[in-house]
């Protein structure tokens, strides 16, 4: 279509955008490539443009035509595509979704990672103050039957 504006790598908000030869859309630029003989996706915060490969799915031309311009990502996960499907992908690849326009998941992200170190660290304290609890009372058990 030729009016995508190519994002500037190099905007001040701090994201990672350090290559400055990526191109970067944003979602609304994606949705208007949403026929099938235009369709664009978004995978994994990834544009694809897969006018091309339509009529080879070999899922059929109908599932993808209804993801066409929108964020194919949950139901590309849901079918459970081979390694193969997942590697056909890179030759459609065009470029990356905008950092404004991603789904803010890292914080989750971060919160998750930490209440499993914080999990992780509890697994093995809370046995090794069992165990030494478990060891001071054997030795007064011991004590008390030695000495009467
Ligand atoms: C856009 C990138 C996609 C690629 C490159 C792709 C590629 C493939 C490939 C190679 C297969 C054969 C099985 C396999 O190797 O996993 C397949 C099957 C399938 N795909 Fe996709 N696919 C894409 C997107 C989608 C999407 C967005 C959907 C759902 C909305 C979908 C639905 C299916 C279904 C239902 C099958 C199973 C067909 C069957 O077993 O009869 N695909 N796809």
């Amino acid at each position: 279509m030729g009016e995508e504006t190519e994002c500037s790598a190099s905007n001040t908000d701090g994201s990672n955008m350090t290559d400055e030869s990526v191109k970067y859309y944003t979602r609304e630029e994606v949705q208007n490539h949403n026929m099938s003989k235009d369709t664009w996706v978004i995978i994994h915060d990834k544009i694809y443009d897969i006018t091309s490969f339509m009529e080879e799915h070999p899922g059929g031309e109908e599932v993808l035509l209804e993801q066409a311009g929108a964020d194919a990502t949950e139901s590309f996960e849901d079918v459970g595509h081979s390694m193969d499907a997942r590697e056909m992908l890179l030759q459609y690849y065009i470029g990356e979704l905008h950092m404004d326009d991603r789904k803010k998941e890292s914080k989750k992200e971060v919160y998750i990672t930490t209440s499993k170190d914080a999990k992780s660290w509890s697994t093995w304290l809370i046995p090794a103050v069992a165990a030494v609890i478990v060891g001071i009372m054997y030795r007064y058990y011991m004590l008390e039957h030695k000495s009467s």
